[in-house]
């Protein structure tokens, strides 16, 4: 077991680092100079124009990949897109017909709902498109169309380059509907896979930060509450790194939409509950910073996550990690890399079990 841990002490940690890899794989073949190629795919430009609406359904990690590909499909593809949690979608009779598109993202393409709802799905007339990381799996199997993510085996429980290939997989997918709809000229096509190509390198980076996010994962050790906030794209990685935190160290951790704190939560805040705030969405990058220094003010450590060159974070927060420039839809893949490593840190520093925590397993097969 040691040697398939590639001297890394857990799977978890040896799947983080491989995700500039992962990632590299996942894109390779698939993108032009302003144009995303998707080969296995089979729907034409023609009823791609004709699709009304978009469903993404998954469970757990992956639905948290849904939820940035919602804000993606909807911004430049200009389709509705509705996310469920895989449980829920069977149960509530979506509005579906020829016209809808149902995505299922899993890793593992065998989680008992999110076949279900897959099937479902496609009684229903829809056209299903599966984004998952194993070949032959029965997801894959009984999607009319499969986007692989070629992150490679995962074997934590914690799911790490599964999320960020699956992040990159609704981004490939967002580009293809769009440039099929025409709704995003071949320029700022091309201006997306420019800095998509520079991920791999910039998540490596990111990575090299590890030591500093080690040193202040310390402080969490006896912390019992904490909360990830931020808005739009920082609210749903948040929605990441809150579930990590919880999956690997047992801590309570929730995640709020950084605007929405002050109409209840912000009650919860004192000096013992830490705040993560990420403010990569330059959209919403001062109201974020406001809601910030609305926790600063309950004495709450506070830690801030940036592109680097914004420098005022700094003056709000007691700690910032800071990320390579990128264009804002592409921000979730690397934000979420301090998050995997803070998880990661805690939980060996609080003695858990970090490659199978308690109570969870890595692919879930009964309802
Ligand atoms: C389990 C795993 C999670 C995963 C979820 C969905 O709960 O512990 O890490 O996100 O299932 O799995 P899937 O294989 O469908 O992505």
């Amino acid at each position: 077991v040691a040697a398939e841990k590639g001297g890394y002490d857990h799977f978890m940690l040896k799947e983080i680092y491989e995700q500039p890899k992962a990632l590299r794989d996942t894109m390779a073949s698939r993108l032009g100079e302003q144009e995303v190629i998707l080969q296995e795919f089979k729907l034409s430009a023609e009823e791609v124009k004709d699709l009304h609406k978009v469903f993404i359904v998954a469970c757990g990690t992956a639905w948290h990949a849904g939820l940035v590909g919602k804000t993606l499909i909807e911004r430049w593809a200009r389709i509705p897109v509705e996310v469920d949690i895989a449980s829920e979608f069977r149960y509530r009779s979506p509005l579906i017909d020829k016209h809808t598109m149902v995505v299922v993202i899993s890793q593992s393409g065998e989680t008992a709902d999110t076949l279900a709802a897959l099937r479902e799905a496609k009684k229903l007339g829809a056209r299903v498109v599966a984004v998952t990381n194993v070949v032959g799996s029965s997801v894959s199997r009984e999607a009319h169309d499969v986007i692989y993510t070629w992150a490679g085996p995962e074997i934590a429980v914690a799911s790490t380059k599964a999320y960020t290939t699956q992040l990159e997989g609704m981004v490939l997918l967002g580009l293809y509907l769009a440039q099929a709809r025409g709704t995003m000229s071949p320029e700022k096509i091309g201006q997306v896979i420019t800095a998509l190509k520079e991920i791999p390198t910039q998540a490596q980076e990111v990575l090299e930060q590890a030591k500093d996010i080690e040193d202040f994962a310390q402080s969490f050790v006896d912390v019992e509450d904490t909360f990830f906030i931020g808005r739009s794209l920082d609210w749903n990685v948040a929605m990441e790194g809150a579930l990590k935190l919880k999956e690997i160290s047992y801590i309570h951790a929730e995640a709020y939409a950084a605007g929405e704190l002050k109409h209840g939560t912000l009650a919860l805040i004192t000096e013992q509950t830490p705040v993560i705030a990420i403010a990569t969405q330059m959209d919403v990058y001062d109201k974020t910073v406001s809601n910030v220094k609305e926790v600063k003010a309950r004495d709450a450590k506070v830690i801030g996550i940036t592109f680097q060159g914004n420098k005022d974070l700094a003056k709000s927060v007691d700690h910032v990690i800071y990320l390579p420039k990128t264009v804002v839809e592409l921000a979730p893949i690397l934000t979420v890399i301090p998050l995997q490593l803070l998880s990661y840190y805690v939980s060996v520093a609080r003695g858990c079990d970090v490659d199978k925590p308690r109570n969870l397993a890595k692919s879930v097969t009964v309802e």
